[in-house]
C-alpha cells in the first residue's frame, strides 16, 4: 500500500456500517442479469438439499430488490414441495414485520417503502414465531453470522424476542447472499440478531 493510502486508512479507521452498505450495494448492483440468474440457481441447489429446509413446513422468503440474490426458484421449489411460503409485510402500527401467505401470482400491493407485499387480510398474517425457517435478505455478512441490512432494523426489531430465549428458538434464521457480500468482520450493535446460517451461490456457512 503506498504510504499516502496507509496514512488515510489510519486516520479514518475501519469502514463504518454505512460505508460497507454503500460498497456492497454498489457491488451487487453491478452483477449482470446472467450472473444473477446463475447465482439464483446455485443458491436454490445449496439450500434445498439441506435438512433444515427439507424439515421446514412454514418458510418466509422475500422478493428480490436492489441487486439482492433472487430466491424465486426457492419459492417455486417450496410451493412444489407443499410447503407454506410467506412474505414479510410491514406492521401498520410498529416498525416490525408480520408474514403473509404467498403463492406466485398472488396479488401484490406496494407498502410505504414501495416494496411489494401480498395483498391479504391481516387476519391471515402470522408472526415470526409461527415460521420454521426465515430466509432473510442482507447487504453484508461476516462468517460469525452477523448481518448488515439496509439500515431500517426491521428484522432486528421483529426478532428481538430471540435474545431472551434459551430453548424453542423459532424460526431458524438463514441469510441469503451473493458471496461478494461477505466481509471479514462486522461491528455489531446490542440490538442486532445474528443468523444461524448464511447461504450463497458458493457455499453454506453454519454458525
Ligand atoms: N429491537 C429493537 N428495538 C428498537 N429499535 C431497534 C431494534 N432493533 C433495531 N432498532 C433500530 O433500528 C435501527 C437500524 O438498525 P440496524 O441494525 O442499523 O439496521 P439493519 O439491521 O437494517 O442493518 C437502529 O438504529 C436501532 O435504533
Ligand atoms: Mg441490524
Amino acid at each position: 500500500m503506498p504510504d499516502d493510502n496507509k496514512a488515510d486508512h489510519i486516520k479514518s479507521g475501519p469502514p463504518s456500517a454505512s460505508d460497507i452498505r454503500q460498497l456492497k450495494r454498489a457491488q451487487r448492483k453491478l452483477l449482470s442479469e446472467i450472473v444473477q440468474k446463475q447465482h439464483s440457481q446455485a443458491l436454490c441447489q445449496n439450500l434445498t438439499k439441506q435438512g433444515i429446509y427439507k424439515n421446514s413446513k412454514n418458510i418466509a422468503c422475500y422478493l428480490a430488490n436492489d441487486g439482492e440474490i433472487d430466491p424465486y426458484l426457492i419459492i417455486e421449489h417450496a410451493r412444489f414441495s407443499c410447503k407454506k411460503v410467506y412474505l414479510p409485510v410491514l406492521s401498520p402500527l410498529q416498525n416490525s414485520l408480520y408474514f403473509a401467505p404467498y403463492q406466485p401470482g398472488s396479488r401484490l400491493i406496494l407498502n410505504r417503502f414501495s416494496i411489494p407485499e401480498p395483498q391479504c387480510h391481516p387476519s391471515k398474517w402470522v408472526s415470526a414465531q409461527h415460521l420454521d425457517l426465515l430466509l432473510l435478505p442482507l447487504v453484508a455478512f461476516d462468517p460469525l453470522g452477523n448481518r448488515l441490512g439496509m439500515g431500517g432494523g426491521f428484522y432486528d426489531r421483529t426478532l428481538a424476542y430471540l435474545k431472551h430465549r434459551q430453548h424453542w428458538k423459532k424460526p431458524v434464521l438463514a441469510g441469503l447472499a451473493h458471496e461478494i457480500q461477505k466481509t471479514a468482520r462486522l461491528n455489531t450493535q446490542s440490538w442486532d440478531i445474528p443468523l444461524n446460517f448464511i447461504i450463497t451461490e458458493k457455499q453454506l456457512y453454519t454458525i
